[in-house]
């Protein structure tokens, strides 16, 4: 008799929606959405099909970095609407068979955590110091930082800290801002208390987690100094002494000894890292279960380029015999509708770039308003958030242009988002022609086409294996073991269908031909 196969698990070929709870919907007038307002919105992702949310962070922080600065990672921030507010949210959410995967973010705390303001009062050399990376100065009195690292929001990824007594002290290292000092992975207390906050939320019904800078948490000893090159979030970080060192991988076998106990808990990783073989050594069997690919995002609406990114991305994965993830966007890149060229040809691009995405194998990540077909937004100035903003001395505008909240309803923002018009960030008034209440009532409109694309490939077994994958004169061509043919037109000129009934496509097909900047499933 043959081995048995293990049946697939739940998350093998499921279409997850980050909701960024800030901008999803916002249950108290308070202007920044909230988890009653996630709860609030799951019959409308119900109807969109979706098995799992990915939550960004909601647990308490100061928002320095909104979230991904957290100072107590088991209890909810009031502002999301506290730990029963969660629970309601993984009641309701089960219900609908719902999976909930929340951020997790063990790279870094928050400068207000409980144990930075120890290690801040207890001096260098104690005990609460070796929680994090203080190093001393170097020059003259210590003026300079300890190495050249540079932190990814800009400027140095040190700074230097006041002692108890009132002299300038040591330095602390983190990679991003400088309210997110990096934990000391070295230090055993730092895992035992990432046990407790794993087990902390699985014991609440979570079905798994987003895993913040999963390439990050292991530092070199003697913390080499770095190649100054382009310091940017989308930058090659491959041969980056701040990343990827050999040491996360403990870390993974650790966080994946706990997952085990829970089954079906799923760990994905955020994992910037683009050697194939360096990626796929984190999707070992006894480490994370998927890893965000993000080539898909950074290819240009190309055929040659997408089918690269593709291949490159299963090319990664097969190594280990893992699974490949897919996204077109997410809550730190400009949205795709932006990237491929804005308005109308944009937004046309995206539905096309979408159903090559629902067809290809695996997982695929929706980011919240992409249903929507939503573009980013232009902010002034005056309301820009993200730290990056000013961290870069006001060069680099941030992300806060992807994060716009959601238009739910009505003429005029908030659009049913929230009952304040002072929302976290201001919604544009054009966006009157893209709320969910506007495209429910055209049968035409981006959100419908997303809700038939995901019915569609639920119904005909999306996800399977590709049995091709080929690009000529700017039309690419993918085929899927479940008899899928999907063809995108990123040429100049309409390009003649293969023979055979068209399932659904980005746009209205004429005469039996794919315009450009479309794609077409077919059976
Ligand atoms: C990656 C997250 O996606 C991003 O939003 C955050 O700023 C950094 N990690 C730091 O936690």
């Amino acid at each position: 008799m043959g081995a048995m196969t293990e049946p697939s698990p739940w998350w093998s070929r499921a279409v997850f929606y980050q909701v960024y709870p800030r901008s999803f919907r916002d249950s108290d007038g308070d202007g920044v959405g909230d988890l009653d307002g996630v709860t609030a919105g799951l019959d409308y992702l119900v109807e969109l099909g979706v098995d799992a949310l990915w939550l960004n962070p909601v647990t308490v922080s100061p928002m320095a970095d909104h979230g991904y600065d957290v100072a107590d990672p088991r209890d909810i921030d009031p502002l999301f609407g506290g730990i029963e507010a969660m629970d309601r949210l993984i009641a309701a959410a089960h219900e609908r068979d719902i999976r909930i995967t929340m951020d997790l973010v063990p790279n870094h705390t928050s400068s207000q955590h409980p144990w930075f303001q120890a290690a801040l009062a207890a001096g260098p050399g104690s005990a609460q110091r070796e929680r994090y990376l203080f190093r001393d100065g170097t020059g003259p009195d210590g003026l300079l930082p300890p190495n050249n690292w540079i932190s990814i929001f800009g400027g140095p990824a040190w700074t230097r800290i006041v002692e108890p007594d009132g002299r300038p002290g040591q330095w602390y290292l983190h990679l991003f801002d400088p309210e997110q000092p990096d934990l000391n992975w070295e230090n055993p207390e730092v895992f035992e208390d990432l046990e407790k906050t794993l087990r902390f939320w699985l014991d609440r019904g979570v079905d798994g987690f987003r895993i913040d800078v999963a390439h990050g948490m292991s530092k070199p000893p003697d913390l080499p100094d770095m190649q100054i090159a382009e310091n940017r979030m989308l930058a090659d970080m491959d041969s980056d002494p701040r990343f990827n060192h050999e040491g996360v991988h403990d870390i993974h076998r650790n966080i994946r000894s706990v997952l085990d106990d829970y089954p079906g808990a799923v760990a994905v990783g955020e994992v910037w890292v683009y050697d194939n073989a360096a990626f796929a050594a984190y999707l070992r069997p006894d480490e994370l279960h998927l890893g965000f690919n993000f080539r898909l995002v950074r290819a240009e609406f190309d055929a040659e380029e997408i089918r690269d990114a593709i291949e490159n991305s299963l090319a990664a994965v097969a190594l280990e015999n893992a699974t490949p993830t897919w996204t077109l966007s997410n809550h730190d890149v400009e949205r795709e509708v932006t990237r491929y060229g804005g308005g109308a040809l944009g937004l046309a691009r995206a539905k096309a770039m979408a159903l090559v995405m629902l067809a290809l194998p695996g997982v695929v990540f929706v980011y919240n308003g992409e249903e929507l077909g939503l573009p980013n937004v232009d902010l002034p100035d005056e309301v820009l958030q993200d730290p990056v903003w000013e961290r870069s001395d006001r060069t680099e505008r941030g992300r806060d242009g992807c994060r716009v909240p959601m238009p739910w309803r009505g003429d005029a923002p908030p659009f049913g988002f929230s009952t304040t018009a002072d929302t976290w960030l201001p919604m544009p008034p054009d966006w009157a022609a893209l709320t969910v209440e506007r495209q429910l009532a055209d049968p035409e409109s981006t959100l419908h086409f997303f809700r038939r694309a995901l019915r569609l490939r639920r119904q005909r077994g999306g996800g399977s294996a590709l049995t091709g994958l080929s690009a000529e004169g700017g039309v690419l061509t993918l085929r899927t073991a479940s008899g899928l043919t999907c063809v995108l037109n990123a040429g100049e000129r309409p390009v003649e269908l293969p023979t055979g009934e068209v399932l659904l496509a980005s746009t209205a097909l004429a005469g039996g031909q794919l315009p450009p900047g479309a794609a077409a499933w077919m059976v």
